[in-house]
């Protein structure tokens, strides 16, 4: 299904990224990991960066040759500082794809994870474009201050500014056949649950009483790949809620049609 692609994932070392560079392997694709862990022996190519040093990710863009896709998996947990939280979620996460865009190669696709955290952009959206126009690296603080965002806030509002910045972006590289879109997982078990449990309290537990069970990378992972495969190459600007139905549950909840 994805054979002769070549593919760039980060987050490999762990939970989602793993169990998705492992998949598109098994589907037929060369895979090059990214990490800051260096446990990633299943993939084709491995490159270690921090994607809370610009460096680093300059480095790892110099390494790389050309691609047919690109998984932004790797992600920090509500547990961390906000300005940790807003780099790699997602300052780092647009530096890395606008540098490695020269080399995708036609009919590539970009697929960013984000979360069911980001259901909420509709209430931020002059506080977002504002962000997406003007945050950089060393900025990040500046623009948290700016809009209130504290604590786990930062988790939130990372990933609503990266669901309208893949919508604002769904034609961007339309005359290359290029496309970009988001997959929000609902909770899933990996090793960064127990941090959403932690700072989100009494709402993870209520959310967690919905549901039937947690989701697993098993759950995540082929609807990751389904972005990156030729079928979906007409998808363009959208976020897949992969979250066993809470994306639908809070939607009525907020408009109250049930
Ligand atoms: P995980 O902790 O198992 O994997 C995250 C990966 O990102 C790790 O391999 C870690 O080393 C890497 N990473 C973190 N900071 C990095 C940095 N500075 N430089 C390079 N790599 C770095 O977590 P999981 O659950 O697999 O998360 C993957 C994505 O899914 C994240 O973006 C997360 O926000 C998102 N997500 C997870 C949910 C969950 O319940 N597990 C729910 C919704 C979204």
């Amino acid at each position: 299904m994805l054979s002769g692609k070549t593919i760039v994932v980060t987050g490999a070392a762990s939970g989602i990224g793993a169990k998705t560079a492992k998949l598109l392997k098994k589907q037929g694709a060369k895979v090059i990991g990214l990490d800051r862990e260096s446990n990633v022996e299943y993939v084709d190519q491995y490159i270690k960066l921090d994607l809370l040093d610009k460096s680093t990710i300059e480095t790892a863009i110099e390494k790389i040759d050309r691609i047919d896709g690109l998984c932004n998996i790797a992600g920090l947990p509500p547990t961390f500082d906000r300005k940790s939280v807003m780099t790699v979620n997602f300052v780092a996460l647009r530096f890395l794809t606008e540098g490695l865009l020269n080399k995708m190669n036609h009919g590539g696709s970009i697929v960013n994870v984000a979360s069911l955290a980001g259901i909420g952009w509709p209430q931020s959206v002059e506080a977002i474009k504002d962000t997406l126009v003007n945050v950089n690296f060393d900025n990040v603080e500046e623009y948290c201050d700016k809009y209130d965002v504290e604590g786990p806030r930062s988790y939130f509002f990372s990933k609503e500014a990266l669901l309208i910045w893949t919508m604002q972006n769904r034609w961007t590289w339309r005359d290359r056949g290029i496309r970009m879109n988001c997959v929000s997982p609902g909770p899933v078990d990996t090793p960064i649950l127990k941090d959403f449990v932690e700072t989100l309290g009494e709402r993870a537990e209520e959310d967690m009483k919905v549901m039937d069970r947690a989701g697993t990378p098993d759950d995540i992972a082929p609807v990751i790949a389904f972005l990156l495969s030729d079928g979906s190459a007409w998808i363009r600007g959208v976020n897949i809620p992969t979250d066993g139905g809470m994306a639908s549950h809070v939607m009525e909840q907020i408009h109250g049609f049930s």
